[in-house]
């Protein structure tokens, strides 16, 4: 089971240094557990992955990191394909295969996102496959380090997950492309995570805004423990 924490904008780098303290007061048996930090918060540590980096060692990109800005730290974990940097940041599903190719070659843990928006859901499965189908593209879906994270547009910050039905089924469909472990993310909060964890073919779970407070994510950690 991996429970994995976005942070997004979140946090200062003296806020994540006090969460990890307090994470790292539990004991994780077996459970994965990482931690998606902003840049700035970056720190030396093994459950620590950036949200981003760019598809080069070093060089004139203005405003991104990349491999040796991440080797400082020995980070060897990076998020991908986030639809926050889809939508917002533009990302091409281009350049976010040339990201994966290049981390994968670094040897990476690579956490990859996909996830339709409403417009797609609301045509129904076969629409939403597709569109995943284009978001993997470029992507070797059998790299032996990949995380697959399906988190739906439509279900990101709003406070409703999909529902365990719609988790199930596109589950279901993700797993005809990979034999890799398939999170679910989209407003997962105390009060779901359980049911979540527990449909076929989940194999953990990316949390945002409900993963901020260190207690809470705590116990989530704590539930996927007992899950297994
Ligand atoms: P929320 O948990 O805030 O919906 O965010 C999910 C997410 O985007 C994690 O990457």
């Amino acid at each position: 089971m991996i429970v994995a924490a976005n942070f997004k904008m979140h946090k200062t780098r003296s806020q994540t240094q006090e969460y990890l303290n307090e994470l790292k007061k539990i004991k994780f048996n077996g459970v994965k557990v990482a931690l998606f930090p902003p840049a700035s918060a970056l720190m030396e540590d093994k459950i620590v992955g950036a949200q981003n980096a760019y598809p080069a060692i070093n060089g004139a990109y203005t405003g991104e990191i990349g491999l040796e800005q991440l080797n400082e730290f020995n980070i060897k974990r990076v998020l991908i394909g986030h639809s926050e940097r889809r939508h917002i940041l533009n990302e091409s599903q281009k350049f976010i295969a040339e990201k994966f190719n290049f981390y994968k070659n670094q040897g990476f843990e690579i956490f990859y996102c996909i996830g339709e928006p409403l417009e797609i859901r609301k045509k129904g499965i076969e629409a939403v496959v597709e569109y995943l189908k284009s978001q993997i593209e470029g992507v070797d879906l059998e790299y032996e380090k990949l995380i697959v994270a399906y988190e739906p547009v439509w279900a990101i910050g709003t406070g409703v997950s999909a529902s365990l039905e719609e988790i199930k089924e596109t589950h279901k469909e993700i797993r005809n492309f990979t034999s890799k472990p398939i999170l679910y993310g989209g407003s997962v909060k105390l009060n779901n995570i359980k049911e979540i964890i527990e449909i076929e073919n989940v194999d953990g779970v990316l949390v945002g805004s409900a993963s901020l407070d260190v207690n809470t994510f705590k116990e989530m950690i704590k539930i996927a423990k007992d899950m297994k």
